[in-house]
């Protein structure tokens, strides 16, 4: 039986500016440390702002820190004029292992449609840093056409000409769950996993849907984590808030012990 390594990932979202991230990524690696949590059975990753990324890789270099890290946020484009964007290959110069693509926000207040998503998520893949491809209903999707319908289609939007093989992650993030401290339940999270999990059987191949880690993301915390993990098609978590506070985000990433 493959063995999916779990993902605990923090996004800050816009929080924490480039001296906040040094003092809480050396914070998280002592806290961690200090329990003698072994990074083997579990990945962990903090998503910062794009101004904090050159300090985090600095510190995760120079110190050897078991932690990864990520974008929140990719250009679609290479290189040029395109004011504002961040482009894959100065994401990669950093070391960034990881970037969110898609997530409920970016949607919502920033417009990005299903094929900006598949775009972002192309340009990642070609960079080599592994794309999390964000998916979700909203309470309106969930009422109108129950639970996986949504992220359903917009996973297989998303993956729309990737090959077998590909190394993504997809995070199911029930929009209603984001923020308001109403997770899902862990049957909930079960029955989209398992269904995402089918989507990419079909468009990637049985031993791509088998390898590909997919997390649950909306209202984790310490005391609901567990209940989430022991579901088999959950295999970590995306933190929001509950990322911002170290001590609760150690809580989390050694849920197991
Ligand atoms: O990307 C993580 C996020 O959207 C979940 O946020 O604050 O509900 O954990 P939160």
């Amino acid at each position: 039986v493959l063995k999916r390594t779990p993902l605990i990932a923090g996004n800050w979202k816009m929080n924490l500016d480039h001296l906040q991230a040094i003092a809480f990524v050396q914070k998280l690696a002592w806290s961690l440390e200090d329990a003698k949590h072994s990074f083997d059975d579990v990945e962990v990753a903090v998503f910062p702002p794009f101004t904090d990324l050159r300090s985090v890789q600095t510190l995760v270099a120079a110190d050897k820190l078991g932690l990864a890290y990520g974008g929140q946020d990719i250009s679609e484009y290479d290189s040029g004029a395109y004011t504002g964007e961040i482009s894959g290959q100065f994401l990669a110069q950093l070391d960034t292992k990881f970037v969110i693509i898609g997530h409920s926000e970016r949607r919502t207040l920033h417009g990005e449609t299903d094929e900006v998503v598949a775009a972002k998520t192309k340009a990642a893949v070609k960079h080599g840093i592994v794309p999390i491809i964000c998916v979700g209903e909203t309470a309106d999707d969930l009422e109108k056409h129950g639970q996986s319908a949504v992220p359903v289609a917009q996973l297989t939007a998303a993956i729309e000409g990737l090959k077998a093989g590909v190394d993504i992650v997809v995070a199911y993030e029930p929009v209603w769950a984001i923020g308001s401290g109403q997770a899902a339940t862990p049957e909930q999270a079960e029955t989209v996993g398992a269904a995402l999990r089918a989507v990419l059987a079909e468009k990637l191949g049985a031993d791509t849907a088998a390898a590909t880690r997919i997390l649950y993301g909306g209202s984790v915390k310490s005391g609901n984590i567990a209940g989430f993990m022991r579901e088999p098609n959950v295999d970590g978590a995306l933190v929001g808030g509950a990322s911002l506070d170290v001590t609760e985000f150690a809580a989390i990433v050694r849920y197991q012990k």
